[in-house]
């Protein structure tokens, strides 16, 4: 029988999971501070940039060795560290440092979609984010953030293929615990990367 029958599902786990580390990152980013500055902005967009590039490659190196399984979530499309490179210049910032954080290899595709949630996830969140920031006078007039939210209208569509693929990955036989596990770390590891660019409390 496969492990999640009767047991919670792999979705509901995710979230449950990492909740703790969810509140920590949007707490510590602050974006929806009404008072955010360009330099705070420029700070934490450096920093997630740094992630996502470091993030996106682990994927890279499994999309490689499972094309296959790589397809079947769409990855290709979900790349979004250029994004944040594209909003730092449309802010006038370089893409700062080259110093990322060290993230755990992805062994296997359980692992890919654990580092998948927390990426995918960000998306949901990044709705609003994204309308704030558009909001802020500080940004100037004509500057449009992308990497918040990357796919506009197709938010809730490319989401709802995370979750059906994640869940038939398990139902199939895949490890509900190793997906859970990638997926803390992941974001165990995004927490500590953005603790430095930290609102001031
Ligand atoms: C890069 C940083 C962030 C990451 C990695 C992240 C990750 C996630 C994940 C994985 C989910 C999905 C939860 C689930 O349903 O299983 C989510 C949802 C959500 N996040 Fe974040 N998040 C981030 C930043 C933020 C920030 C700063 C806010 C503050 C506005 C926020 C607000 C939300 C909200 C409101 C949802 C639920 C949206 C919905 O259910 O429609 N997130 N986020």
């Amino acid at each position: 029988m496969p492990r999640h029958a009767g047991g919670p599902d792999v979705l509901t786990e995710l979230r449950t999971a990492t909740a703790v580390e969810h509140e920590q990152v949007e707490s510590t980013l602050a974006l929806m501070d009404p008072h955010l500055g360009r330099d705070r902005l420029v700070a934490v967009l450096t920093r997630l940039h740094a992630f996502w590039t470091a993030a996106e490659a682990g994927l890279d190196a499994w999309a490689h060795r499972h094309p296959a399984d790589a397809e079947t979530v769409g990855w290709a499309r979900r790349r979004r560290a250029h994004l944040f490179a594209a909003d730092l210049s449309a802010l006038g910032a370089g893409p700062g440092s080259t110093e990322q954080p060290v993230l755990p290899a992805v062994e296997d595709t359980d692992q890919a979609l654990g580092r998948l949630y927390v990426l995918e996830g960000s998306t949901l969140g990044g709705t609003f984010i994204s309308r704030h920031l558009a909001t802020l006078p500080t940004l100037g007039p004509g500057v449009r953030l992308g990497a918040f939210s990357p796919y506009g209208t197709e938010t809730g569509a490319m989401w709802h293929t995370y979750r059906r693929v994640t869940r038939e990955r398990v139902s199939a036989g895949g490890d509900a615990g190793r997906v859970v596990g990638a997926a803390r770390s992941t974001f165990g590891a995004l927490a500590d990367w953005c603790a430095p660019v930290g609102a001031a409390r």
